[in-house]
This record gives C-alpha cells, sequence and structure tokens, in this order.
C-alpha cells in the first residue's frame, strides 16, 4: 500500500517535497490531496502535480479521512499552530524545519502528538541523506578515534526573500539556516546537550540576526563551532575531527552528497527532478519521506534518526543563540 500524502501550503518547499516524491515508487508514495489559504493556490498546485483533490482551508485537510501524513510546508511563525491542527485531526505530521519558533511551541506540538499518538518528525531532511548515514556509520565504528572538533557553516545572501527578512514572518537566520549547523553539530555528538553556548552576532536594528558565530563546548573538552549568515555566501562545509583521523562535508553541508573521509572522496548522486526545482538538491528530501514511511510501517510516533528530543535540543540551542544575540519574536513573550 501507498503512503497517502496530503500536502499543507502551496508554496516554494512544497513544490520541491512533491517533486521529491516522485522520484520514489508510485505504489509507495502518493499525493493524494493538498491544501492552500486560498483554494486557487491549491488547485494550482494541483494541476501542476496532477494531484486529485485541493483545498481552499488548512482545516478541509485535516478533515479529509485518506491521508496517511501530512507535509506542513508553511513559514516557520505557522508551523505550531498548523502542526496542531493536524495532530489534534489525528493526523501523522513531517513538519518543516524550525519544528516552531521556540522551545515552548516545540513542546506543545510534541506534547498533542503524544497525546492524540500520532507520528510527528520535523522535516531534517539532512540527515536522512546516504552520506549522513554513512558519517554516523563511521562515528559509531570509531573509524575517527574520539572526535574533538566539529566546524561548520551554512551562509548565503538570502535576505531578498520575505519570509527571511521580516521578522514577523519568522526572519533570521538561527532559525532557517543555522538549525543546519546545529543538527550537524549535534548528530556529530549524538543528541548531547553541550555544556556550553556562546554566541555572537550582528542583528539589524529591529533585532533579526543577519549573521551569527557560536562556539560549543561538550563534556570531555570536545568543541564545536558554527557561522551562519543571511547575508553572505560561505563555503558551507563541515569538518569533524577525531584522533585518528577526519571527515569532511566539502560543500552543501545541508544537502551533502560528497564525503572526504581522510582523503578518499565518495559522492552519492541524486535523482534529477521531474520539474524545475527552488532549491537545490532537494529530491533529496526523498530520504525523508522514506523513513516516514518505514516509521509509519513499523507504527512508530517518531524517528530514532530524527526523535521528539533531537527537535527540543534544536529547540532550546536555538532559543540559547537568540538570547545571547538578541532576537526575540513576539511569540517568546506568549
Ligand atoms: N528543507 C529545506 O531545504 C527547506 C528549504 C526552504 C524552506 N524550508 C522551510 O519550509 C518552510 C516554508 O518555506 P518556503 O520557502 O516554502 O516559503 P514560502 O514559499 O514563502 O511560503 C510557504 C507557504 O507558507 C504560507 N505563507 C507564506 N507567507 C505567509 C503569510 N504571510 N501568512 C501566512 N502564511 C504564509 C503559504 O501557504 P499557502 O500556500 O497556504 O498560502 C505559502 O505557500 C519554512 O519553514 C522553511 O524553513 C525548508
Amino acid at each position: 500500500m501507498a503512503t497517502r500524502w496530503g500536502i499543507c501550503g502551496a508554496g516554494r518547499i512544497s513544490h520541491d517535497f512533491t517533486v521529491a516524491l516522485k522520484t520514489l515508487p508510485p505504489g509507495e508514495h502518493q499525493v493524494v490531496a493538498v491544501a492552500a489559504r486560498k483554494l486557487e493556490g491549491a488547485q494550482e498546485f494541483a494541476k501542476k502535480h496532477s494531484i486529485s483533490r485541493a483545498y481552499g482551508s488548512y482545516e478541509e485537510l485535516a478533515k479529509d479521512p485518506d491521508i496517511d501524513v501530512v507535509y506542513v510546508g508553511v513559514i516557520h511563525p505557522y508551523h505550531h499552530s498548523t502542526c496542531l491542527l493536524f495532530t489534534n485531526a489525528k493526523k501523522n505530521v513531517l513538519c518543516e524545519k524550525p519544528l516552531a519558533m521556540n522551545r515552548r511551541e516545540v513542546q506543545e506540538i510534541l506534547d498533542s502528538a503524544k497525546k492524540n499518538d500520532v507520528f510527528l518528525m520535523e522535516a531534517v531532511w539532512t540527515r536522512f541523506f546516504p552520506a549522513s548515514v554513512e558519517i554516523r556509520r563511521l562515528l559509531a565504528q570509531g573509524e575517527l578515534g574520539d572526535v574533538k572538533m566539529v566546524r561548520t557553516e551554512f551562509g548565503m545572501p538570502l535576505m531578498h526573500l520575505p519570509r527571511l527578512s521580516q521578522k514577523e514572518l519568522g526572519g533570521g537566520t538561527t532559525l532557517d539556516l543555522g538549525i543546519y549547523c546545529l543538527q550537524f553539530i549535534s548528530m556529530v555528538y549524538n543528541g548531547e546537550k553541550p555544556e556550553s553556548i556562546q554566541a555572537t552576532g550582528v542583528c539589524r536594528a529591529e533585532g533579526l540576526d543577519e549573521t551569527v558565530i557560536v562556539a560549543l563546548k561538550y563534556s570531555n573538552n570536545r568543541l564545536a563551532v558554527l557561522t551562519s549568515s543571511l547575508v553572505m555566501k560561505l563555503p558551507n562545509s563541515a569538518i569533524i575531527v577525531g584522533t585518528k583521523g577526519t571527515i569532511q562535508v566539502p560543500d552543501h553541508v545541508w544537502c551533502p552528497t560528497v564525503l572526504d573521509v581522510n582523503g578518499k572522496v565518495t559522492e552519492y548522486p541524486l535523482p534529477e527532478p521531474c520539474l524545475p526545482i527552488n532549491c537545490i538538491k532537494s529530491t533529496g528530501m526523498r530520504y525523508e519521506a522514506e523513513e516516514v514511511r518505514q516509521c509509519l510501517l513499523k507504527g512508530l510516533k517518531e524517528s530514532s534518526v530524527m526523535s521528539h528530543s533531537d527537535s527540543m535540543l534544536l529547540a532550546e540551542m536555538e532559543d540559547e543563540i537568540r538570547r545571547q544575540v538578541g532576537v526575540v519574536y513576539s511569540q517568546d513573550s506568549k
């Protein structure tokens, strides 16, 4: 039986996710409905992707009985209300990153998923790329010895996008790009909570973070450093340094398809998209979709690769970085 997807939001990433699903066998993944705030938006999306049902409200999608899981592809400030709508309607959910604006919102989403006994995962697609699976395998086997340092950065000039330059739309670099660096570091350090976080950065007058630099210290003197920026292009690489060797992601750290392990380079090519896509390498979202399918088939309520506690840890680290850099959203005062 195919996993029947409902798509919530007819924007850029929902388009790419739907294209990524088409790289998987149709007998395993089907998009059966799409919902947008306006019916015309949903209808246009449905036509482009040959989806049979289009809804002009998210509530109608929540009431559709023939959906196994909803992909939430709306902008961050609406993740909280939208996730709660679907979890309360007993729908399984894959929600785009960041899962919500702060720790409190993330906790409420996770509590609701638990209470309603549904699957829920933050769509940290990076973790499911074959290159990421290989990094975890190498670390688990001790190939690097003791890891001492992780360094990574994600910077791209993206301030022309309203959702990233306007605070009320969830703008700022920590929640959009920094999260990829944080998730990479957390993956390497196996979901451990850092002992300390020291952040500094450059904010616009209204308290919107353009660029942040963060130093993290973990137990046993293990360190990590990250840079995240919405105003400059960085190499977007990562290096994991251990006592016996190094792993490097030479570029595209948020969607890695090349790994350099002690100088030996391996490529993990992606399938071509059937339609033009908005985000680079986004057919790689196929791997997180397949993780969701496998979890649902097993009756799991969360993924062990991107678990609820992983989402809580990301939210806590994001809150702390924002506190130190001086970024406060309206959601923080609720
Ligand atoms: N995994 C990745 O690589 C990746 C890449 C890009 C973005 N993302 C994440 O995906 C999410 C959406 O990003 P996007 O680039 O797809 O954004 P987008 O195209 O600008 O907007 C996505 C949807 O959000 C809703 N929306 C937009 N502006 C709104 C507003 N002012 N008020 C209420 N709803 C609004 C709309 O839903 P309707 O269609 O219903 O109107 C829109 O279609 C973000 O949380 C982002 O972090 C992930």
